[in-house]
């Protein structure tokens, strides 16, 4: 049965900055995200909340670099109510709107809800990097080494979304 809960999505605002980042403390331990050997500050980065009641119960952090557009992180606290979809939808308008023809995120091995979260909403898979979170703990010692469902965490997994089509 659908759940209907009024929920706000809007760009973070300049004052908002510390709430985000301890958004990010919370979630991943560190405002530091690592992908593709690239240290984000996710903090700093573009990003949507959601907002629900006044609570923060979600956020994406995106970064735009060129005609592409990168998801650096999203969460959200609320699940299953429509909020991730609506924070991925924020950022494809946004990446439109900015003429991107591609959004793109790098996802961990053992993120298999992910996984099928992204590719329900257009996403497909682009590549396989083996070892890249291996490399990324090395940046990053926090990374843990096992994750979701008792999953060894190894590699980074691309996904893709053309906002124009291929050329
Ligand atoms: C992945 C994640 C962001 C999804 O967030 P979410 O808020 O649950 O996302 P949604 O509610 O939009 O969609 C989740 C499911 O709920 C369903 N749903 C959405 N609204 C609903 C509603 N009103 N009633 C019932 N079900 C609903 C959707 O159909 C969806 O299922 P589907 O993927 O089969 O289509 C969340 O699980 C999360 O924060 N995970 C941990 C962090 C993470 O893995 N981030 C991504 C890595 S880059």
């Amino acid at each position: 049965m659908a759940i209907k809960l009024n929920f706000e999505i809007r760009q973070v605002e300049a004052n908002e900055r510390p709430l985000i980042a301890a958004f990010l403390e919370a979630q991943w331990g560190s405002v530091q995200m690592v992908s593709r050997g690239r240290i984000h500050l996710a903090d700093e980065l573009p990003a949507f909340i959601a907002l629900w009641d006044d609570q923060m119960i979600g956020l994406v952090t995106y970064q735009i670099d060129g005609d592409e557009c990168e998801i650096v992180s999203l969460d959200s606290l609320m699940v299953r109510i429509g909020v991730g979809g609506a924070l991925i939808q924020a950022v494809v308008q946004q990446a439109a709107y900015h003429c991107c023809k591609r959004v793109w995120l790098i996802t961990s091995n053992d993120n298999l809800s992910a996984l099928g979260f992204y590719q329900r909403r257009d996403f497909r898979l682009v590549a396989v990097y083996q070892g890249a979170i291996d490399a990324s703990r090395e940046i990053k010692p926090s990374i843990p080494l096992i994750g979701m469902d008792n999953i060894p965490i190894h590699d980074e997994i691309e996904l893709e979304q053309w906002l124009y089509p291929e050329t």
